[in-house]
């Protein structure tokens, strides 16, 4: 019987390439995003991925669409909560909003998935979370406190279910990728300027390129797979090497 996996964020990127991944390795997987176009651009590739529009931030709106899919296929094997923004900004000059919308899409938006996921997977006793934190939830960039810290808050909520739900066979662990070739890392550039800081961006980086999202995906694979039977509560570094380094070269 085929795992049913549901990956959140998969209109793009990372989750776009982490539900082909599954999918093409014989999941049932559910694709959640609020883009709607660009899910039917994940749903229109050659592995079938069945989608539903939904803003994590709207927990009700979660719970119907993983409820839904467990009414259909009658299990949830596997979670992927890959949806997130980052609005940039230093605290005294970003709007309070922006912060909370960041707070909320990250970290809210993570916990309401696994909130409408837990009960299904402790029904079963039997499940796997993989969460997204980031490089930036470890070492600061300038002007990235919201993303930041609810990206840390990840790696401590992917901790707390791992303890609270081990004794039901659920394994909660959480992937931290480095710079990665989405929408999301070029996010306000212009195209003109994009080949020069491509370069320079590659070139920062210890393996010397940025990550391609399938590569980000073939970890989540390994978290979500009986291959990681004995991880739970780990954080998983896929960063092509820039959290290992020195910022100092003496
Ligand atoms: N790209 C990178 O360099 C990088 C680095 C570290 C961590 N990450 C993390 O990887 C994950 C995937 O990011 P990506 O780079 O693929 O970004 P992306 O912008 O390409 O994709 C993010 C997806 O999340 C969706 N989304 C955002 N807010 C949502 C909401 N409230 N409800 C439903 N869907 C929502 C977007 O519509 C989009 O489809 C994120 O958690 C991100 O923080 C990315």
């Amino acid at each position: 019987m085929p795992r049913v996996s549901v990956v959140s964020g998969a209109a793009s990127g990372i989750g776009r390439a982490t539900a082909l991944l599954l999918s093409e390795r014989g999941d049932v997987v559910i694709g959640l995003d609020r883009d709607a176009t660009g899910l039917a651009g994940t749903a229109a590739s050659s592995h079938p991925i069945e989608t539903a529009v939904v803003d994590v931030t709207d927990s009700d709106g979660v719970r119907a669409a993983i409820d839904a899919a467990v009414a259909r296929h009658g299990r949830l094997d596997v979670l992927v909560t890959a949806a997130a923004i980052g609005l940039p900004g230093r605290i005294d000059e970003q709007p309070e909003a922006e912060w909370q919308a960041t707070v909320d899409a990250v970290l809210g938006g993570t916990y309401n998935c696994a909130r409408a996921a837990v009960p299904h997977m402790r029904r079963a006793r039997s499940g796997a979370i993989v969460t997204f934190g980031s490089v930036i939830g470890r070492t600061a960039i300038a002007g990235f406190a919201a993303y930041g810290a609810a990206k840390g808050g990840i790696e401590a909520l992917t901790r707390a279910l791992a303890i609270d739900y081990a004794a039901d066979n659920i394994r909660v662990n959480c992937v931290i990728p480095g710079s990665t070739d989405t929408p999301m890392m070029w996010f306000g550039v212009d195209a003109a300027d994009l080949p020069a800081l491509r370069a320079r961006v590659d070139a920062e980086q210890p393996l010397g390129r940025i990550a391609d999202p399938v590569e980000i995906a073939r970890v989540v694979a390994f978290l979500a797979s009986d291959e990681a039977s004995i991880v739970t509560g780990a954080s998983l570094v896929a960063d092509g090497g820039v959290t290992a380094r020195a910022s100092v070269s003496y």
